[in-house]
């Protein structure tokens, strides 16, 4: 294939991001250096405020990372040993390891085709006495549908923890936001998240006061008060240095959204223009959700050999996730057998994620969906 304008397109380019807020992160973290105070403290307490309006939920507290925020959900919520937790077969792996992690029996459930999120409809035929929670994960910055998931928790008398690590701003139905609907949302803000430290990072939220104050608690080693421990907990500390950078990035949080949000229009109408969807499908956004695109996942035919090509002209793209949980080999203990989860297992050997980052050009996004098109008229 010629290519007259071979252009690069990373999957991400951070850089791009940091020229646009270079001049608003660099007195902040001055005065983070200047005071010396690192670890929680006043930067951390306004940035948990911030967020928690903007997810618009009463609580939320700064912790270390999104997988830490998963585990310290579940410890707030007592998951023992032998406790069985559900949540889907797809998703990053902490959803799943942190489960196993508390030595609780992770239970895995199918997925919808059409969102890549759990399928409530499949949740209550795993569900035993055991049974203690739900973790449901809103994939890729569009909401699992949480009301029947919610009727199943309630019905059964089950914790539900959101895993919103891809999704901070998301919403369902009515307005309401990723992490304020289950007994705890958990959010990652690793960098390449919408919402991206510079470093690792992550928080909960709750509408619960009680179990507000157990996860502060459990952040700081269960002691309350200092070196006196009525439980367990860790080091799960957000910095100040991120919370300051975090509260910088929050504010321009809607814009990059809608510039994800646009670029994603442009693709699904690309696509279609040049007749792309003989071979990809795009994403299918809920309707009356709000989606916030921290990935653009298509379907492709012959998505292995589509990568490599990608990859060759320069047009960064990844497979999220390419093993499903019940495929894994640490989670062999469990017994599950491949094809055990058709629709996530097929979803796993056909999506790609492509470039949808705000600052992508016209330039850029022709070339991807122009490159694709090489690649299927070759
Ligand atoms: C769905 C999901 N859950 C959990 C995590 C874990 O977050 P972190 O990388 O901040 O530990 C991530 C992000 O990597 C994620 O995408």
């Amino acid at each position: 294939m010629s290519y007259k304008n071979e252009i690069t397109v990373p999957l991400l380019d951070l850089k791009a991001q940091y020229q646009t807020i270079r001049e608003e992160i660099e007195p902040v973290v001055k005065e983070v250096i200047e005071s010396q105070y690192f670890i929680l403290g006043p930067k951390v307490k306004e940035f948990e405020e911030n967020v928690a309006n903007y997810c618009r939920v009463p609580y939320a507290l700064g912790v270390s990372s999104g997988t830490d925020a998963l585990l310290i959900a579940l410890m707030a919520l007592n998951i023992r040993p032998g406790d069985e937790v559900i949540t889907t077969t797809y998703s990053f792996f902490a959803t799943a390891g942190s489960i196993a992690r508390l030595h609780a029996k992770p239970v895995f459930v199918d997925i919808d085709p059409e969102t890549y999120n759990i399928d409530p409809a499949k949740i209550e035929e795993k569900i035993t006495e055991k049974t203690k929670a739900i973790i449901a994960v809103h994939l890729y910055g569009q909401m699992a549908d949480m009301d029947p998931i919610m009727k199943i928790a309630e019905r059964h008398g089950l914790y539900v923890i959101e895993d919103a690590a891809q999704a901070i701003g998301s919403e369902y139905k009515d307005g309401r936001r990723a992490g304020s609907i289950g007994h705890i949302g958990c959010f990652s803000f690793f960098p390449s998240k919408n919402l991206g430290g510079f470093g690792d990072g992550g928080l909960v939220t709750t509408k619960d006061e009680e179990l507000f104050t157990k996860l502060t608690y459990l952040r700081n080693h269960g002691a309350h008060p200092k070196y006196y421990h009525k439980m367990i907990g860790g080091n799960f500390r957000l910095d100040a240095l991120q919370a300051a950078v975090l509260n910088v990035k929050l504010r321009h949080l809607d814009d990059w959204t809608a510039g994800r949000q646009s670029n994603a229009d442009f693709y699904d109408h690309g696509i279609k223009e040049r007749g792309l969807d003989k071979w990809i499908t795009p994403p299918v956004r809920r309707e009356g959700y709000r989606h916030i695109f921290n990935q653009y996942i298509i379907r492709a035919q012959n998505r292995d050999e589509l990568l490599k090509y990608l990859k060759a002209h320069n047009v960064g793209c990844e497979i999220y996730y390419p093993v499903t949980f019940n495929n894994q080999e640490c989670f062999r203990y469990l017994g599950y057998k491949k094809g055990d989860f058709p629709k996530a297992e097929k979803a796993a050997a056909e999506t790609l994620a492509i470039p949808i980052y705000p600052e992508l050009s016209y330039e850029q996004k022709n070339y991807v969906l122009d490159t694709i098109l090489d690649f299927y008229q070759k």
